[in-house]
């Protein structure tokens, strides 16, 4: 993929001298138009599963490219060997389990020689990309953007707003009976039922709706469509030939699916011919409206948001409401290659895709509270991709969180994974509590004024913490057993759910509860927040001290499976890891459940983010936890592409070795991050969000006060919050640049300087630099060995050295 920057970076010298400051304090260059280092093609082929089409922050619509690609799940592969199938509406980013989405799809044919010899079927419709001299795909995107060039002579552009999109077909010159598809039924798992669908002769709009399945949960959605044509330069005037059709047929003259539908078909839709443009080549505009409420709907909002088809001024709206959100993280690009700036704003570019804004498309009750959906799982999110929200976007966070509530007061329970408006499976514990946490702990006192009331968040918490539901699979925690014995048991089934994963939703519900604690303890409720903070220890009842890897039996205590009476059951700590002797996997589709998700024992046992210090004592001491770590590295447990790890190369702080940590995250980068299409070592989910936290030199400890603290690969790298309207800055001081295997340099914070007093700690900083806009110097150093510090503090917190009281 070529990447071409349609706009020169623009480096405005801003404000040269604020004043009362001095001249070797002049501010940096500000990045106006962040959009231009940002590389939607990263992670777009070889199972990254990235959406690069076009979308705004957030945004419902996402208008893309689809391909037959078998790694489809965001519809597009930049592997130009893919056929490209359509230009879908809708898609999630970065998702494993079925091909969410992608309905809707448009197509255009610039030749068919009779409008009943066009194929509008997938499979006989299907055409390949152009291809550059240099084998990539003739393919562009930026934020709020996409086009492509299809082999058959069309070029195809797209733009968003949020709840609709706006495609421009342009076909080949002579072209005199351009003709245009709109595909009903093929979403991205072909799963559709029950279609209406119906056209106006007079001008060509279509409206429909079909059924169709959602993609990690049993549950179904429907979803509505609205398309509307215009000429671009000229008036289309009415279509010249249309129909209905079906399967590879095309029924000329036909305006509703009833007349030509007799019992079950996989794939209809309609289909136009239009008047050429008079003179010069031939553009046509499609606006699409999509609503999960009704095609009336789909087609009031795409009058509103989009009622000109200007495509250029949507487009430059897109990219304007990016570079607002980008544009609040700012960075010195002094001494660092372009490729650095790049990973950084493609990383934080990604976490604003998903969740997604879908207020008033809720089909499941009325409510004037916003709702967001494509929630992956908020096991995927809580641990990087909401705290990097609390940082520069906490007005998006606070509405999510406002979503999340209004689901809980609906529904029971907090959503877990959410998608397509359905409930879809659980992942972990009740991971939507530790989002509620990491919002109140840092924003309570603005929580009103955000619209979240105190009381609301706290109960919807309590339900999670106290309330069987009918199905933990789908909502809520094992409730009754959690409460019981302390730890999921491995032989004790609750209703509906399936009896997988005890040992990691155990140490899940332990962090869950952990963050109610933080809550609780703000609000002033002290008998909960002593019962909770309890429970948030329940970790140790999985920790099984004599168990221990086969072949390194230094390496001893391991998180395991364990039955309702107290005994243990036995799960090899190399279970689905690359060592697995059984080569088991651990996803949620596994034959083997033995009691773990996405992360093998070993990487368990280093999974307490709430009292890592507990688990360095349970491991024999410093020496042993340190020895384990590398062990862990060494021999490859640590999983890139898998949430329970991504702490793990910051640990080495609370063992006093920060610069171990520093090195390892920074080896974790360069050895799995770069801005090529092969960019990401798996599903994206919310790694963006985890890159972002690596480049920015901090590591996040959700619902607490606290960031692990790094050196950042920047000079200097600064976060505007909103909600507090300061902005804070981190500058590493005696920055050389960063070595580009991760390995060595001068890189180590040797001590740390808040607004210019001395800090107590070189391992970690607190919520207050970003609430107050301080400013934090690190002064760098090339000694790998420096410490956290020597005062009583200097170590990050935990529960049993008393830092959450
Ligand atoms: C792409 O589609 C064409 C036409 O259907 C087909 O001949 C070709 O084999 C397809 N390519 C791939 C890689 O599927
Ligand atoms: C497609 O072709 C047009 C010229 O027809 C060119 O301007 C454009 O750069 C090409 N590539 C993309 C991705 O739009
Ligand atoms: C359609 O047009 C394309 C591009 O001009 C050309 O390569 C192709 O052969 C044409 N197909 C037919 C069936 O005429
Ligand atoms: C570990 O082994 C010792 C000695 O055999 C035994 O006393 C202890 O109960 C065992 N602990 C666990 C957790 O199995
Ligand atoms: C004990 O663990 C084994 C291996 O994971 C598993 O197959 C078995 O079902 C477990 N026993 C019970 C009673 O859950
Ligand atoms: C990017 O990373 C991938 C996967 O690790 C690797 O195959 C590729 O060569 C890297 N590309 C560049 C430009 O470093």
């Amino acid at each position: 993929m070529v990447m071409h920057y349609r706009s020169l970076l623009l480096l405005l010298w801003s404000s040269l001298l604020a004043a009362g400051q001095s001249p070797s304090e002049a501010a940096i260059p500000r990045i106006t138009d962040p959009a231009s280092f940002v590389n939607p093609f990263i992670g777009t082929t070889n199972v990254g599963h990235v959406f690069p089409g076009a979308t705004i922050p957030h945004g419902m619509i996402k208008a893309g490219m689809d391909t037959d690609s078998p790694g489809n799940h965001a519809g597009y592969d930049s592997n130009p060997i893919y056929n490209v199938t359509g230009f879908s509406q809708l898609h999630d980013s970065g998702t494993g389990g079925s091909v969410p989405l992608s309905n809707f799809k448009v197509w255009a044919y610039a030749n068919c020689t009779a409008f009943e010899r066009c194929p509008p079927s997938l499979a006989n419709r299907k055409l390949l990309r152009k291809v550059l001299s240099d084998g990539s795909a003739d393919d562009f995107a930026s934020p709020g953007y996409f086009s492509t060039n299809l082999t058959n002579g069309i070029r195809v552009q797209l733009t968003a707003t949020r709840r609709t999109a706006l495609h421009r077909y342009t076909f080949p010159s002579g072209t005199t009976q351009p003709r245009i598809l709109i595909d009903l039924t093929n979403d991205g798992q072909r799963s559709s039922t029950d279609p209406q669908l119906i056209i106006d002769p007079e001008t060509g709009r279509v409206e429909g709706g079909a059924s169709f399945a959602a993609s990690f949960g049993p549950g179904r959605y429907r979803a509505f469509v609205c398309a509307t044509f215009r000429g671009d330069g000229y008036s289309l005037g009415k279509p010249t030939e249309y129909g209905v059709w079906l399967n590879n047929f095309p029924v000329k003259g036909t305006t509703d699916i009833r007349q030509v539908y007799y019992g079950f078909q996989p794939e209809m839709g309609a289909i136009f011919t239009f008047n050429p443009a008079p003179s010069a080549d031939t553009s046509i505009y499609v606006r699409v409206g999509v609503s999960f409420i009704s095609t009336s709907q789909a087609c009031r909002t795409a009058e509103q948001e989009i009622p000109d088809f200007d495509f250029d001024r949507v487009h430059k709206q897109s990219r304007d409401s990016w570079n607002d959100v980008l544009g609040r993280i700012q960075v010195d690009t002094a001494d660092v290659p372009r490729e650095t700036v790049e990973l950084l704003y493609s990383s934080v570019y990604r976490t604003h895709i998903a969740p997604a804004d879908y207020t008033g498309e809720n089909p499941n009750w009325r409510s004037r509270e916003p709702y967001f959906d494509s929630l992956y799982c908020n096991w995927d999110t809580y641990r990087t991709l909401f705290p990097l929200l609390s940082l520069h976007d906490p007005v998006t966070f606070s509405k999510i969180v406002r979503g999340m509530i209004d689901i809980q007061k609906n529904e029971g329970w907090l959503p877990e994974c959410r998608g397509a408006t359905v409930q879809h499976y659980m992942q972990g514990g009740s991971n939507a509590d530790p989002i509620l946490g990491e919002f109140y702990v840092k924003f309570h006192k603005h929580a009103s004024e955000l619209g979240v009331p105190a009381l609301d968040l706290y109960n919807a918490l309590l339900a999670d913490a106290e309330k069987q539901p009918p199905n933990w699979n789908l909502q809520g925690r094992q409730v009754e057993v959690w409460k019981d014995l302390g730890y999921i048991a491995q032989d004790m089934f609750s209703p509906g759910g399936a009896n997988t994963k005890q040992v990691s939703r155990t140490l899940e519900h332990a962090f869950n509860d952990f963050s109610i604690a933080q809550v609780a303890k703000i609000i002033g409720r002290r008998n909960d927040f002593r019962k909770y903070l309890g429970r948030a220890g329940n970790f140790v009842n999985v920790w099984n001290a004599n168990v221990s890897v086969p072949d390194e039996p230094s390496i001893v205590g391991m998180m395991q499976p364990r039955f309702a009476d107290g005994t243990w059951n036995y799960t090899d700590p190399r279970h689905c890891s690359i060592h697995d002797p059984l080569k088991a996997t651990c996803f949620l589709n596994a034959v083997r459940r033995d009691g773990f998700y996405e992360g093998s024992p070993l990487v368990y046992s280093q999974y307490v983010p709430q009292d890592t210090a507990k688990l360095i004592e349970l491991q024999g001491g410093v020496d042993a936890f340190v020895k384990r770590l590398d062990f862990i590295f060494a021999n490859d447990y640590f999983e890139s592409t898998n949430e329970p790890s991504q702490q793990m190369p910051f640990m080495y702080h609370y063992a006093d070795k920060p610069g171990l940590s520093t090195q390892r995250s920074r080896q974790v980068i360069a050895q799995y991050f770069n801005t090529s299409t092969h960019g990401l070592p798996g599903n994206d989910g919310a790694m963006g969000s985890y890159a972002a936290f690596y480049l920015a030199g901090l590591y996040p400890l959700p619902a607490t006060r606290q960031f692990l603290l790094s050196s950042p690969f920047f000079k200097q790298i600064s976060f505007h919050n909103p909600v507090f309207k300061k902005t804070a800055t981190i500058k590493a001081i005696g920055f050389e640049g960063n070595p580009p295997d991760g390995t060595g340099g001068k890189v180590f914070v040797g001590s740390v300087t808040i607004d210019g007093k001395p800090w107590h700690s070189n391992c970690y900083i607190d919520w207050d630099v970003f609430e107050q806009g301080s400013t934090v110097d690190l002064h760098l150093t090339d000694d790998i060995s420096v410490s956290c510090g020597t005062g009583e503090d200097a170590l990050p917190p935990s529960i049993s050295t008393g830092g959450y009281d």
